[in-house]
């Protein structure tokens, strides 16, 4: 049975899947996202260009390759069309979910109303409207990206629910569209994306049927999950390998090699708990080298050392075949290295991630540093020390670590035989 290969982030989001997703696209034939929206974001670097992608699958630099968009996304028409202007010839490559939910401008004004309004327990979103669009999908009062076929009945809907929550949105601030605009809008958007819009279930069903090499990307990472993140302090939509089949419409007997990423430290945008979270010149260093600030934000992302507690429940969850290790050459040239193995709650230690992670303390382990690793392409080339870090990270994790990641370029990547 031809199965589908599931990319999918262990920490919170920003593992540099961009690197490994943009790699497995090249010998892929359809490349599907399936969850989040234009909250995530990779530069991908060919020749001299770069491209930025948010919410269109990486398979987009592959020109053989088929990209889907599926139902488990909320899309923003503006911002998607505008992505998609960055290439040429997108038809027949690219096909969006008729169920696949929209994110229109007020879902991202409302969102940043709401974050003004938590004040100092503000989420820390990247302000686009996620979440309000997902709440509309989950309240039954969201819109879906196969409406945008009628304009016209799409546009009364829009209204019809702005007149019935009016006063809500007066008090947040948020100003109601003008119905002549909105239809206007709506109508621009349909003709452009019109073609592109299909049953993207009964087509990732066909794609799998016929044998092809079908490439899952997930967004974000397992510590946004709704559910199994640090909630309340995550993403809106379920990131982790469970969601591929919930937004794509497969069943979980269809996917196959699950390679979870990970970086080789930990980081975090936005607030909310993040035991591992080192305040010290240490994250300093770790943010510099390793050029830690949002691709959709630019917001400083707060940096720590591997957790490896959180990573055993990511594994875990994921079902993980084998793990990415990336970004190992940011930590070239630190005396120790720090790995958190436990945490303290109540006095007592814990080695699994409790229901909240809010007062917990790291438990650490040091490690011994060394020099460089950047650019080594051999697992047997890297400096001891980085070998031993390595193989005790996957005894912890309990899942072996296929792939590591030596620097940005694609070719340093160091990819281990069985
Ligand atoms: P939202 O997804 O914009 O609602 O933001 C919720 C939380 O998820 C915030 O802490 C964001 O910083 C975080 N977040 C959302 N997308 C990404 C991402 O692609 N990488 C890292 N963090 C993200």
């Amino acid at each position: 049975m031809n199965r589908a290969d599931l990319i999918v982030g262990l920490q919170w989001g920003d593992e540099g899947k961009g690197k490994i997703v943009d790699h497995m696209a090249q010998t892929h034939d359809v490349v599907c996202r399936f969850a989040g929206g234009h909250n995530a974001g990779h530069t991908i670097v060919v020749g001299e260009k770069i491209y930025a992608l948010h919410l269109i699958p990486s398979g987009v630099l592959n020109p053989k390759a088929m990209n889907i968009v599926g139902n488990g996304v909320v899309l923003s028409p503006v911002d998607f069309i505008e992505e998609m202007s960055q290439f040429n010839n997108l038809k027949e490559r690219l096909f969006i979910s008729d169920k696949a939910h929209l994110l229109l401008p007020y879902h991202a004004l409302i969102d940043q109303a709401r974050e003004k309004m938590k004040g100092d327990k503000a989420i820390g979103t990247t302000g686009k409207g996620i979440g309000p669009a997902y709440g509309d999908k989950i309240a039954r009062v969201g819109h879906r990206v196969g409406e945008l076929q009628h304009p016209e009945k799409l546009v009364e809907k829009i209204m019809h629910h702005f007149q019935k929550n009016q006063a809500i949105y007066e008090v947040m601030g948020v100003e109601i569209p003008d119905r002549s605009t909105l239809l206007e809008e709506l109508e621009g958007y349909k003709n452009i994306l019109a073609p592109y819009i299909v049953d993207t279930t009964l087509l990732v069903w066909k794609v799998l049927d016929e044998g092809k090499k079908v490439l899952l990307e997930g967004a974000q990472g397992t510590m946004l999950d709704i559910d199994h993140g640090t909630y309340p302090y995550v993403t809106s939509s379920t990131t982790v390998s469970a969601g591929a089949c919930s937004g794509l419409g497969l069943n979980p007997k269809d996917i196959g090699k699950v390679t979870g990423i990970a970086k080789a430290y930990c980081t975090r945008v936005g607030n909310g708990p993040f035991p591992s979270e080192d305040f010290s010149k240490d994250a300093e260093r770790l943010r510099k080298s390793g050029h830690e600030f949002g691709t959709t934000t630019g917001r400083p992302r707060r940096c720590g050392w591997f957790d490896a507690v959180a990573m055993k429940h990511a594994v875990r969850i994921n079902g993980v075949d084998q793990v990415a290790l990336m970004k190992l050459d940011v930590l070239d040239g630190f005396d120790e290295i720090k790995v958190c193995t436990g945490y303290e709650v109540d006095g007592k230690v814990i080695d699994y991630v409790p229901y909240d992670l809010e007062d917990v303390k790291p438990i650490y382990e040091a490690f011994p540093g060394w020099n460089r690793t950047e650019g080594i392409r051999n697992f047997d080339d890297l400096p001891d020390t980085a070998k031993s870090y390595i193989e005790a990270l996957e005894a912890m994790i309990g899942a072996r670590m296929g792939i590591i990641s030596t620097s940005p370029q694609r070719e340093d990547t160091i990819i281990r035989g069985k």
